[in-house]
């Protein structure tokens, strides 16, 4: 079988690493079912001897996934999926105190970025990891000569399973990805609970505003949108809504949002925050009609969901006014507020997801590549599902955490559910 030199990582400071311990080890502590996948992949080893690169958001919840597949057996290397959600003690900790290499330094630049995704591509990884689909991307594009060792991979987030689907329809992708994100258990309650409550988290971090209030605006009522506009509502802002989707815009009206477009959400509003997946959701013709002081951020995957470069252009002058605060002047004299330069917010100014619902996320990702190694000869180069079973179990798992039991099916029910002749 074919190796890879040991690799060492590239962190900010080692000496960060016994805070980054304790982070990993309080997570842990909130992380059931990942606990309980990594009992049993002490005992079975499912993943012994494969090469695996993670591109992930290097936090203390990722922390606690990387180890759980070193302890089922893989040699796992771990590099940053986003310059700005490293936490630089907890990648410390990584090198030093669980000897698994990890190449992420918090406000990396782009340069950098690349550079540490291609060192996790020098470990020639059999099975990848990513939230972002940028590993898979490097790997196809920039190292193909990599390819012939790769059996599969997995993606964590929505924009990735859009980048790797449309990399699926046109023939660009060259082994099986299984969609994490897909999963119920993963983002029914990571996207909707997690980003809701901690993107929240990161705004507050950043600016310390009084919510209550507040005009809020929410740009894309999906999965995490939904999520947010929830706990906005729940501090007391006055939540609008924006939406393309007739459906989603419908249930926002229903769950008892304001909805408008953009334009005149843009007027109105005090705080915005993005989380579409899409492009250019504030842009020029929006900044425009902002007033003096609106806070604008971002939490869907990508940086391009404010069109910063067109904030800058409508702007005389710009600095920084609180951590993760940058105030844009206007030419007219206007202030707009742009919170983790239009990054991930809740992981550019707070911690990312609690530990309690990246359990089920990480769970999933642990038992998906368990399943790869399984079954890769029957994969095609598509993107698969979760498959259901394991969806199931890790709710069964989770639920049992918390104590709570729930009805079963009797033999009579269940024939009543599968026969069509029932009921008549
Ligand atoms: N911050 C985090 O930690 C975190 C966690 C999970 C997912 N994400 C990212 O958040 C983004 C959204 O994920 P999701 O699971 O909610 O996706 P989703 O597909 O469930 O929802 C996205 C919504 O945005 C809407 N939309 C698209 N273009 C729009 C536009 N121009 N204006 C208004 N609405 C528009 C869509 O109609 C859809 O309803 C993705 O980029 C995903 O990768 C971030």
């Amino acid at each position: 079988m074919e190796t890879a030199p040991r690799l060492s990582g590239d962190v900010k400071d080692i000496a960060f690493a016994d805070r980054g311990k304790r982070r990993i080890e309080w997570a842990n502590q909130h992380m059931p079912v990942l606990q309980r996948i990594r009992k049993q992949f002490i005992k079975d080893q499912p993943l012994k001897g494969y090469r695996m690169s993670a591109c992930l958001h290097v936090t203390s919840e990722t922390a606690n996934l990387a180890i759980t597949l070193r302890d089922g057996g893989a040699d796992v290397v771990l590099c940053a999926s986003n310059p700005l959600s490293t936490q630089d003690d907890v990648a410390a900790s990584l090198v030093k105190d669980y000897n698994i290499p990890t190449f992420a330094i918090k406000g990396e630049d782009n340069a950098t970025y690349y550079a540490h995704i291609s060192a996790a591509l020098d470990h020639k990884p059999q099975i990848t990891m990513d939230d972002g689909a940028d590993l898979v991307t490097q790997l196809l594009t920039k190292r193909p000569e990599l390819l012939k060792n790769v059996i599969g991979g997995t993606e964590e987030t929505t924009t990735g399973v859009i980048r790797l689907r449309a990399m699926a329809k046109d023939g660009t992708l060259k082994y099986p990805v299984i969609a994490v994100n897909d999963a119920l258990t993963k983002h029914m309650f990571d996207n909707r609970y997690g980003t809701g409550q901690s993107s929240i988290d990161g705004i507050l971090r950043a600016t310390n505003l009084l919510i209550a209030g507040l005009r809020f605006v929410v740009s894309g009522y999906g999965w995490c949108g939904k999520g947010v506009a929830m706990r906005a509502k729940g501090l007391g802002a006055d939540v609008i809504v924006t939406e393309v989707s007739p459906v989603r815009a419908l249930e926002a009206v229903m769950d008892g949002f304001r909805v408008m477009p953009m334009v005149e959400a843009a007027k109105i509003g005090d705080v915005f925050i993005t989380v579409t997946g899409n492009k250019s959701i504030l842009a020029h013709e929006h900044f425009e009609k902002m007033k003096d002081g609106a806070v604008i951020s971002n939490s869907g995957h990508f940086n391009v969901e404010i069109d910063i470069p067109a904030l800058e252009k409508l702007s005389s002058s710009k600095k920084i006014v609180r951590p993760f605060v940058e105030e844009y002047t206007m030419k007219d004299g206007r202030k707009i507020y742009l919170l983790g330069e239009g990054r991930l917010i809740n992981l550019a100014a707070a911690e990312g997801h609690p530990a309690a619902v990246m359990d089920m996320s990480f769970a999933n990702q642990s038992l998906a590549s368990e399943y790869l190694v399984k079954h890769h000869s029957e994969l095609k180069n598509q993107v698969y599902s979760v498959p259901e079973p394991i969806d199931r179990q890790i709710a069964k798992l989770k639920l049992e955490s918390m104590g709570i039991l729930v009805d079963k099916l009797t033999p009579d029910q269940e024939q009543y559910l599968a026969s069509w002749s029932e009921g008549t």
